[in-house]
């Protein structure tokens, strides 16, 4: 009988705490105080041998009943905790998909750098590499090696920031030349697209940064023909097919013959218009074949090979391209101008 009251004392502490219990670590406390190994049942079922023989198995019964009972409350007990919990972290955890959020800004590509892009997709898919050189460079490179010898009057049109005495921030991507033709063996099928300067003003049509593309072309039999069409294609692929080329004689000293290349006006087909001052052309980029004292000097043996060289003013070809009419526009960072460009 004691063994009874003791079971019906254990069983009632039980349930009066079970009801105080608001936590996962309160619900353990109590499991392990009553069911644990040093538990009040536990105990009370070691303390079974001391009853007389016949009485223990209905004491065993007695206990293991409640013993279940517990388990069960318990278990309940720990299931309610649980989903009480979750409905909780949901509310703490709601997300109102009705709340406007603030405007995502999406990036551009920069004009200048999509019309780079196909500019070098054009000469890569001619078989063109692209190579670029340093922006700092040795007077050697920008100008000795191209045929541009101290005091030589085209250093003047050039007006270039010195660094040094023989130290320079390149007034052209024409030093790629010498460098690649020092550095590799014809045949040369390169271009060097990247940013020069030059001592101007900022006006509509200058800047001291600008970017050229340079192109360099160095094999057996090249002739002008093949200038000319390399640069046929290039116009028609970025300005379409009735755009052609035309050639005028100028001066280079690292071409020789040298050319000013014109596009057929994009504006009004060749027709004459404002753009193109009623002439029909545009004056676009320098060309010729290179001079034979550079390839020499750049190590390659003039009686055996030739070839052409060309360099383009990105600027000027975006300008045109886009119908941008002051090239500050591409320098100023206004996102309302800059997002109209998107690729195609
Ligand atoms: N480097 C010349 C310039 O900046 C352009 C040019 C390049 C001309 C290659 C001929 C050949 O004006």
């Amino acid at each position: 009988m004691e063994m009874q009251e003791e079971l019906r004392r254990i069983q009632q502490e039980a349930a009066g705490e079970l009801e105080k219990i608001a936590d996962k670590p309160g619900l353990e406390d109590i499991r392990l105080r009553m069911l644990g190994k040093k538990g009040q049942l536990t105990q009370l079922l070691r303390s079974m041998s001391k009853l007389p023989p016949e009485e223990r198995p209905k004491a065993g019964q007695m206990i293991n009943a409640v013993r279940q009972k517990l388990t069960e409350q318990m278990d309940e007990l720990e299931a309610s905790l649980r989903r009480k919990e979750q409905e909780r972290a949901l509310e703490r955890e709601i997300i109102d998909i009705t709340e406007p959020r603030e405007h995502t800004h999406y990036g551009t590509k920069h004009p200048l750098s999509l019309i780079e892009d196909k500019m070098i997709s054009i000469f890569t898919s001619m078989g063109f590499d692209v190579v670029e050189g340093p922006e700092v460079e040795l007077d050697l490179f920008n100008f000795e090696l191209l045929n541009i010898p101290k005091n030589h009057p085209a250093r003047d049109a050039q007006d270039t920031f010195y660094i040094e005495d023989n130290i320079v921030l390149r007034t052209q991507t024409s030093g790629v030349q010498a460098h690649t033709m020092l550095e590799r063996k014809p045949p040369i099928r390169i271009i060097c697209p990247g940013r020069v300067y030059r001592a101007d003003e900022v006006d509509a049509t200058h800047s001291p940064v600008f970017h050229q593309l340079e192109g360099l072309v160095i094999d057996k039999d090249v002739t002008m023909a093949d200038l000319k069409g390399t640069l046929d294609i290039f116009a028609q692929s970025l300005f379409g097919e009735d755009v052609t080329t035309r050639f005028r004689p100028s001066f280079f000293p690292f071409t020789e013959p040298s050319a000013e290349v014109d596009l057929t006006c994009m504006a009004c087909h060749g027709k004459g218009c404002r753009v193109c001052k009623g002439t029909g052309w545009i004056e676009v980029l320098g060309a010729g074949m290179v001079n034979p004292k550079v390839l020499e000097m750049c190590g390659i043996d003039s009686s055996v090979y030739g070839g052409f060289a060309f360099g383009i003013g990105i600027e000027r070809i975006a300008m045109l391209h886009y119908g941008i009419t002051d090239m500050r526009l591409l320098y100023e960072g206004d996102v309302r101008f800059l997002s109209q460009f998107r690729e195609d």
